[in-house]
């Protein structure tokens, strides 16, 4: 498995923070990784992909940070907000243009900014641009309100040189937040606690960080869509790479459908036989719960499962604008706020349909393999932001499937 999305772009953020030449390894060759790359060279550090090793990106901060992040590149790309703590933390100051990102409802940030007003920084919010500013960043003790992802990763690249100890309550612990604090220690940082809930960062002087090589750890959506892939098509597959003990919720579910998920030395086997997948409820929950952006591939399975699902979606109550794709398919769906009642059909049946988000995108690609005849599917630039070269690996699969320019 490539590394995931949601660890690399915070990688790169990261390196704003210490001056010197990184290798970032197991990157994939995504979109949202160029646009990073396009930003954070705005900012001030540039990157290449080693034509050698296509998945290393090298790169490198020769010190010159210019602390101002344009709307035209952070509207692009919503993970774009993560330069915010960072560049507080090395300038002092920040101008950052408010995030777009994935259009699925309200996606605030008020507690990114209340975290890192507790370290000392100002804010004011003019023109669409948040301009920050600190005398100096302090250590303070900070519950969030909720394990936001975003919110825990700002404050802990603020706190890695904030003086004093910074402790982080209610903390986001997905394994990317948790490979963020792993190479922000392997630069000289100070973080404890990583993985739990609760992080304690003790500042160090800016001076103390340096560069340092990285391997992006693996993907566990993009491993979870193979996993979903082989589910609705039947078949055995290994699929190298994924740990399985970042995606224990979701191997859960797919066992109770009735698809048998074996952990490997290196990877996942999954084996689905003929028989049809059960059906079940699930609701998404921050990690180490069932993860939002598994979502619509567990709605998809359950579109072609026996019985009923209820879907609930505890993140994001907007994220349910794919379910009028998966309908044009024959899929029995209907949604009630933040639930999805799903009833399984028999069969799928191929149609246009269009990508609306990333994770969706990819939700559609595996009901077109499931559904009978042949499916048209539009905007996949979508899920070029976070999936790299998943027609031509579902191809060697065996799948029907070709990428139409
Ligand atoms: N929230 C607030 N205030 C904040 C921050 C978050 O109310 O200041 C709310 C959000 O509106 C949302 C919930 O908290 O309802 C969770 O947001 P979180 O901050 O955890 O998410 P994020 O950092 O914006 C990351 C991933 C998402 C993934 C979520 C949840 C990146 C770049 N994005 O977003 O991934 O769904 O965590 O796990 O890391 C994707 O990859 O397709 C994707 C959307």
């Amino acid at each position: 498995m490539p590394g995931a999305k949601n660890s690399v772009l915070k990688l790169m953020a990261a390196t704003l923070l210490a001056n010197g030449r990184y290798e970032i390894s197991n990157v994939p060759g995504i979109d949202d990784v160029a646009t990073m790359g396009e930003l954070l060279a705005a900012l001030g550090v540039t990157s290449y992909l080693d034509p050698a090793r296509p998945d290393v990106l090298v790169m490198e901060n020769s010190g010159s940070i210019t602390p101002e992040a344009p709307y035209e590149l952070v509207e692009r790309i919503r993970a774009s907000i993560v330069v915010l703590g960072p560049l507080l933390a090395r300038c002092g100051v920040a101008r950052v243009s408010m995030p777009g990102g994935d259009d699925f409802g309200k996606r605030p940030i008020d507690m990114h900014l209340k975290g890192l007003e507790a370290l000392g920084a100002t804010f004011e919010l003019r023109r669409g641009y948040i301009e920050a500013r600190t005398e100096g960043l302090h250590g303070a003790d900070i519950t969030l309100d909720f394990p936001s992802v975003g919110a825990t990763e700002n404050i802990l690249m603020a706190a890695v040189v904030a003086k004093g100890t910074t402790v982080i309550d209610n903390a986001a612990r997905e394994p990317e937040v948790a490979d963020l604090c792993n190479f922000l220690n392997s630069m000289g940082a100070s973080i404890e606690g990583v993985g739990s809930p609760t992080l304690s960062v003790h500042g160090v002087p800016q001076s103390d960080l340096s560069a340092a090589d990285h391997a992006v750890v693996p993907d566990r959506v993009q491993a979870a869509t193979y996993l979903a892939a082989v589910a609705v098509c039947q078949g055995e597959v290994v699929v190298r790479g994924a740990r399985a003990e970042h995606m224990e919720m979701y191997l859960r579910r797919l066992r109770e459908m009735g698809v048998q998920t074996t952990p490997q030395q290196d990877g996942i086997l999954v084996y689905a036989d003929s028989r049809r997948l059960r059906s079940l409820d699930v609701q998404t929950l921050p990690y180490p719960g069932f993860a939002t952006d598994y979502k619509p591939l567990i709605v998809t399975l359950l579109a072609v499962a026996d019985g009923v699902g209820i879907v609930t979606e505890n993140l994001y109550p907007g994220r349910f604008r794919y379910v009028e794709e998966l309908q044009r398919l024959g899929a029995d769906i209907r949604t009630d706020g933040h639930h999805a009642v799903v009833r399984g059909v028999s069969a799928l049946e191929g149609a246009p349909v269009r990508a609306p988000d990333i994770r969706a995108g990819a939700a559609l690609v595996v009901a077109g393999l499931a559904a009978v005849g042949e499916t048209l599917i539009s905007d996949v630039h979508h899920v070029d932001r976070g999936y790299d070269d998943l027609v031509g690996r579902l191809a060697s699969l065996g799948a029907d499937i070709e990428r139409i320019r």
